[in-house]
């Protein structure tokens, strides 16, 4: 009696889990969810992350409230219509070496 509700539990708990990891795994990496994101390099060291905006539904028009992850390593804004960057859009993209 009691191993079979612990079955049942134990089945949600598993399918609550499968959902998180899906769920982690088409994480949008730039907020607001836009830009597709690959992880450069092996997968056990990931070296960072390629980040390619050229081919998004709504084209920037200005970085103000984009967040890119701090580990991009190349960032490709082709095709948007950027009208202005300030100063400190890419301050926090130490990594960064490609634009
Ligand atoms: C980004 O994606 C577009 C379309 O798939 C591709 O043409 C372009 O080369 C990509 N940019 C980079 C830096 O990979």
């Amino acid at each position: 009696m009691a191993t079979q509700g612990f079955r049942i539990l134990f089945k949600h708990v598993t399918a609550v889990l499968v959902w998180i990891s899906l769920l982690a795994l088409c994480e949008a990496c730039v907020s607001p969810p836009s830009c597709q994101c690959d992880m450069i390099g092996p997968a056990k060291r990931p070296r960072g992350r390629k980040v390619n905006c050229s081919k998004q539904p709504n084209p920037f028009k200005t970085l103000t409230g984009i967040t890119f992850p701090p580990d991009s390593v190349t960032l490709d804004l082709s095709f948007n219509k950027l009208v202005q960057l300030k100063q400190r859009s890419f301050i926090q993209l130490s990594k960064l070496k490609k634009l």
